[in-house]
């Protein structure tokens, strides 16, 4: 099914008729496609949910070409990003090119379909702005890094759950619902995984979200178990270079106050009003596609 949508994605491209953009979209290594498998689980295996799914990828990855010019990442799922390959401008270019291309074919898609998703892509963007501005300084307000996370990560996903529910002739708002909980626990699992998994494994360095000036949930619920004193320390380590002591008293800390679970019960959370909003269509794919993403290596 998945090939089916990477074969669109290829097709709109070559309607570019430019190889050069050819080429740069081969040097994209290609990610979980998420919001593709949930499209074609919730609407089924047509010709708009493939259509629609290659749509989304599109914007997915022209987001993530931008975003890694802003945090300025010399590295995409474990590979060089295209900004430390062949630069900022082209990058962004790129991007640009994918975005608008998507665009342009979203208009052949109904237009409930085109509204919610091109809605969303404002919603990411804004997102995107919160998360640059909250990264000027330590950040212990969960509200906002819950606003922050459901705009730049949950918004495209719950826009995707509805559109394809609207394909797919289901009900809209129950699916909306199921994709923004899992759009929510599924940003708070990378920012878990930014902390307890090594940097092998995760693609890019560990512990770099901090030093990057991201307070994502872990450090706000560490920030709120510490002491005056330990309060100061942890916020004077924001966004700088760690030495091996010093992010050693940071996952120390995070033991010892058991951060990561309480963390992981906050997803657990969102999983589950997400499976219960869907509950009784008794879909197993989206089932699993929740399970796993709870599930995935700590
Ligand atoms: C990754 O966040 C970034 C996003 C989920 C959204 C990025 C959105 C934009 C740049 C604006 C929209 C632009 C277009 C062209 C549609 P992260 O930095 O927390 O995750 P990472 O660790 O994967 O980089
Ligand atoms: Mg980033």
């Amino acid at each position: 099914m998945l090939n089916k949508v990477d074969k669109i994605i290829n097709d709109f491209l070559f309607d570019l008729e430019n190889d050069r953009i050819l080429n740069l979209y081969k040097e994209i290594s290609s990610g979980k496609k998420l919001r593709a498998k949930l499209i074609l689980k919730i609407a089924g295996d047509t010709e708009d949910a493939c259509f629609l799914a290659a749509i989304v990828e599109m914007i997915q990855i022209a987001s993530l070409l931008h975003d890694d010019v802003i945090d300025d990442s010399d590295t995409r799922r474990g590979r060089s990003s295209i900004n430390a390959i062949f630069g900022n401008k082209i990058a962004i270019m790129l991007g640009d090119i994918l975005y608008s291309k998507a665009f342009y074919e979203l208009n052949s898609l109904p237009n409930e379909v085109s509204k919610i998703i091109s809605n969303s892509v404002t919603k990411l963007s804004i997102g995107e702005l919160l998360d640059v501005e909250l990264s000027n300084k330590f950040n212990p307000d969960k509200d906002k890094y819950f606003d922050m996370i459901y705009k730049k990560t949950a918004s495209l996903i719950e826009a995707s759950s509805y559109a394809a529910a609207y394909i797919g002739k289901k009900d809209t708002h129950k699916f909306a619902l199921y994709g923004k909980n899992l759009g929510l626990a599924f940003q708070i699992i990378d920012d878990i995984l930014d902390i307890t998994m090594d940097s092998k494994t995760l693609g890019k360095p560990a512990l770099s979200d901090f030093k990057e000036g991201k307070t994502t949930l872990p450090y706000i619920i560490l920030y709120e178990a510490l002491n005056e004193e330990e309060k100061k320390k942890l916020v004077s380590f924001f966004k700088k270079m760690l030495n091996t002591e010093e992010k050693e008293w940071i996952l120390y800390k995070m033991k010892e106050y058991n951060v990561i679970k309480k963390s992981l019960s906050i997803v657990e959370e969102f999983a589950k009003s997400a499976l219960l909003s869907i509950k009784e269509y008794k879909n197993n794919d989206l089932e699993k596609i929740i399970t796993d993403m709870v599930k995935r290596e700590y």
